[in-house]
């Protein structure tokens, strides 16, 4: 791909996602499209843009986009922060817990917003009204993420009780295959939100916002803009969990580090 290509596609990209690539990402962006490109039988990546940004119904946006993002997730990932959320929720249970409104942005194929709504269930009394918004820019992530069906090497790591009370196995030649079982899946509402377009359409307010690695993709104005926000949507005293390798050091007074990538917002 030459210089003024990836300038075209790099400027296209960050236009519809945030995604703000640099200079080195010229292989990344090749690879991503040429897939798109063998899709469609369209032999050059000035054709394949000419396609793009010229094709009405907005469909092969949606595909490049889908390809464009880097979608790794896994179950109980940077496992800390569910210990954290298991250890707050008990103690708010102490005083009852009526309700709990949680959104994990960025949910991709739906790893995160699972580990989350079991996290929930064990550690509320019942009767307690999980609700959890999980969103995704993709989606061809959200498809996967709300059919709920995961191979035996993606659930391995989670501890047998825990697979036989919120999984089900399945059977001949699905018994390598696992799918999330209805009540958990009950609690999550799947939708597509781009986190470069606030405001977002997620009730307020909350009491945890997952937001991890996803603005590792994103400059500082932007980060800036969705944090700010992302603080509006959070009731007092609840919490904004970012990626173990993303700081927000320097980018809202409001909110207090309680460990790291983990915020806490003052009432004040
Ligand atoms: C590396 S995954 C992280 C998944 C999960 N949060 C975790 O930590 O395991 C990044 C996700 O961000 C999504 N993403 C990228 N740009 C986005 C945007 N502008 N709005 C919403 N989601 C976006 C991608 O589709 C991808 O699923």
């Amino acid at each position: 791909m030459d210089k003024k290509t990836f300038e075209n596609f790099k400027t296209l990209i960050f236009e519809k996602t945030g995604i703000h690539l640099t200079e080195q990402k010229v292989a990344l962006v090749s690879a991503r499209m040429g897939k798109r490109m063998r899709a469609l039988g369209i032999p050059d990546y000035d054709q394949y843009y000419k396609y793009l940004t010229n094709e009405k119904s907005g469909h092969e946006m949606v595909e490049m986009v889908n390809a464009i993002s880097t979608n790794v997730t896994h179950f109980f990932r940077e496992g800390r922060h569910f210990d954290f959320m298991a250890e707050t929720l008990r103690n708010w249970s102490k005083n009852g817990l009526g309700r709990l409104r949680i959104w994990c942005a960025a949910s991709s194929s739906g790893e995160e917003p699972y580990s989350l709504a079991i996290t929930a269930t064990k550690n509320t009394p019942p009767g307690t009204k999980i609700e959890i918004v999980a969103s995704d820019i993709s989606t061809k992530v959200l498809q996967i993420a709300k059919f709920g069906v995961y191979k035996r090497q993606d659930v391995e790591k989670i501890p047998h009780e825990t697979m036989k009370q919120y999984f089900q196995k399945g059977t001949g030649k699905a018994q390598d295959l696992f799918r999330v079982k209805q009540e958990l899946r009950d609690l999550i509402s799947f939708r597509q939100i781009n986190l470069s377009t606030p405001p977002y359409p997620v009730e307020a307010p909350l009491d945890f916002i997952f937001c991890r690695n996803v603005m590792i993709y994103f400059n500082q104005d932007l980060r800036r803009i969705l944090v700010k926000t992302m603080v509006d949507m959070l009731k007092p005293g609840g919490y904004l969990v970012v990626g173990m390798a993303e700081s927000l050091s320097g980018i809202h007074e409001n909110l207090k580090s309680v460990e790291p990538s983990v915020y806490f917002k003052s009432s004040s």
